[in-house]
C-alpha cells in the first residue's frame, strides 16, 4: 500500500513540471505516466486488488494526480514549442519597458509649411521646380555673366555623367544652387500677375560646418505685375517677419548684390539666439540674415518671356534651415541633419 509520504512526494514532482526543460519533460512524462513503469500507472494498476471502499477513495486520489500531471505536462510542452517557434527564450517580464518614439514632422518641414502658409494668405501660389537643372535656368537666364565665379566647379555640383546638351543651348546639367531657376520656369509657363513661392532643396559644393551644409532648403518668392515697386517688396517681407517671429521683431534691409535683381538687398532679423547682443550665429552683430531679395532684373523678366516695359517684379530667397535655427535658438545647423531623436523629440507635439 502506498503511504502518505509517497503521495506527497508525487504531488511535489507534479508541481515542478512547469520548470522542466524539453528533455526533462519527456523523461518525466515516461517516469510518471509511462505504460510500463510510470509511477502513476503503477498506482492505477493496484486499484483492482483493493476492496471496493479503498478503491473508491484511493482511485479518486490517483485519478486527480493523473489529471493534473497530464494537464501540466501538456501545458509545458505547448509552452516550450511556442518558445521554439519564436526562436528564443520566453520573454522576461521583469525587463524595463522599451520607450517608443512618437513620430512627428521635422522642425524644418514644419517651419517650411508655416512660411508657405503665410505667403498663401497673401495670395501666393506654391510652385515646384526640378533639383537637376541646366546652366541656362540656374545661371544664364538669371543674368549671371558666362564667366561668373558661382558657376565654378568650386561652388557648383555639375552632373558630368549625364549627357551634355550644349546643342540645345541649355549648357551643362547641374544640381541647382538656388531656387531662383524656378522664377524663370514660372514666368515661362504663366502670365502676369504672378505671385508664387517655390520651396525646395538646393546644393552647393560647400563643407559641412556649424553654419553651412552642402544641401539645404530654400523658399523662393516672386511677384510680377504692373506697377510693383520696392515698397511692395519691403511691406511683404516685413509683414512676413512679424507674422512668423513676433509683432515686435526688429527687421533691417542692407544693400546687396545679385545678378538677377536690381536693386538688391538682404533682410536681417534681430538675432533670437543672442537676443541682439552678438553671438557666433549672428557673427557678433546681433542680426541674423534670413533672406536675399530685390527687384527682378529686366534681363530676367525678358528671359522669362515677360515684357520689362510693362511689368516689374520683386523676388526673394530665404533659407528655412536658417529660419528654423532662429525660431528655435539652434546654434549649429548640423543638428538639423543628424536625426538625433534626443534633439528631435523636443519638437513632438
Ligand atoms: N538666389 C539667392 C541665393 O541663393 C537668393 C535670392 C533670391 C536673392 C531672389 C534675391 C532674389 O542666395
Amino acid at each position: 500500500m502506498t503511504d502518505h509520504a509517497d503521495l506527497t512526494a508525487l504531488r511535489e514532482r507534479i508541481q515542478r513540471i512547469p520548470g522542466l526543460d524539453a528533455a526533462a519533460l519527456e523523461a518525466e512524462q515516461i517516469a510518471l505516466l509511462g505504460r510500463k513503469s510510470g509511477a502513476i500507472t503503477e498506482l492505477l494498476r493496484r486499484l483492482p486488488s483493493l476492496s471496493p471502499d479503498e478503491r473508491r477513495a484511493f482511485g479518486a486520489v490517483v485519478n486527480e494526480l493523473k489529471v493534473s500531471a497530464t494537464a501540466l505536462l501538456d501545458a509545458r510542452r505547448e509552452e516550450l514549442n511556442a518558445v521554439r517557434r519564436r526562436g528564443g527564450e520566453a520573454p522576461d517580464l521583469t525587463m524595463p519597458g522599451r520607450h517608443r518614439w512618437t513620430g512627428a514632422e521635422h522642425p524644418v518641414t514644419r517651419v517650411t509649411d508655416e512660411i508657405l502658409g503665410i505667403f498663401r494668405e497673401l495670395g501666393f501660389a506654391i510652385v515646384i521646380g526640378p533639383e537637376v537643372e541646366t546652366e541656362w535656368y540656374n545661371f544664364l537666364a538669371l543674368n549671371f555673366p558666362p564667366d561668373h565665379p558661382a558657376m565654378d566647379l568650386h561652388d557648383t555640383i555639375y552632373l558630368d555623367a549625364l549627357p551634355v546638351r550644349e546643342e540645345q543651348g541649355v549648357g551643362r546639367l547641374l544640381l541647382r544652387t538656388h531656387t531662383s531657376p524656378v522664377q524663370i520656369r514660372t514666368m515661362v509657363t504663366s502670365t502676369p500677375p504672378i505671385r508664387a513661392v517655390m520651396p525646395g532643396w538646393v546644393y552647393r559644393n560647400d563643407p559641412f560646418d556649424a553654419s553651412h551644409a552642402p544641401a539645404f532648403s530654400q523658399i523662393e518668392g516672386l511677384a510680377v505685375d504692373e506697377g510693383i515697386s520696392f515698397v511692395d517688396l519691403k511691406a511683404t517681407l516685413v509683414h512676413f517677419a512679424r507674422r512668423f517671429f513676433s509683432a515686435d521683431t526688429k527687421v533691417r534691409f542692407r544693400p546687396s548684390y545679385f545678378p538677377f535683381t536690381e536693386p538688391s538687398a538682404e533682410m536681417d532679423v534681430g538675432c533670437r539666439i543672442c537676443g541682439g547682443v552678438g553671438c557666433p550665429t549672428s557673427k557678433g552683430t546681433g542680426w541674423s540674415e534670413i533672406l536675399g531679395c530685390g527687384m527682378v532684373h529686366p534681363h530676367v523678366l525678358q528671359a522669362g518671356g515677360v515684357d520689362p516695359e510693362r511689368y516689374t517684379g520683386f523676388a526673394f530667397g530665404m533659407g528655412p534651415h536658417r529660419v528654423t535655427m532662429q525660431r528655435h535658438g539652434v546654434p549649429d545647423i548640423r543638428v538639423l541633419y543628424e536625426g538625433d531623436m534626443r534633439f528631435l523629440e523636443q519638437f513632438t507635439p
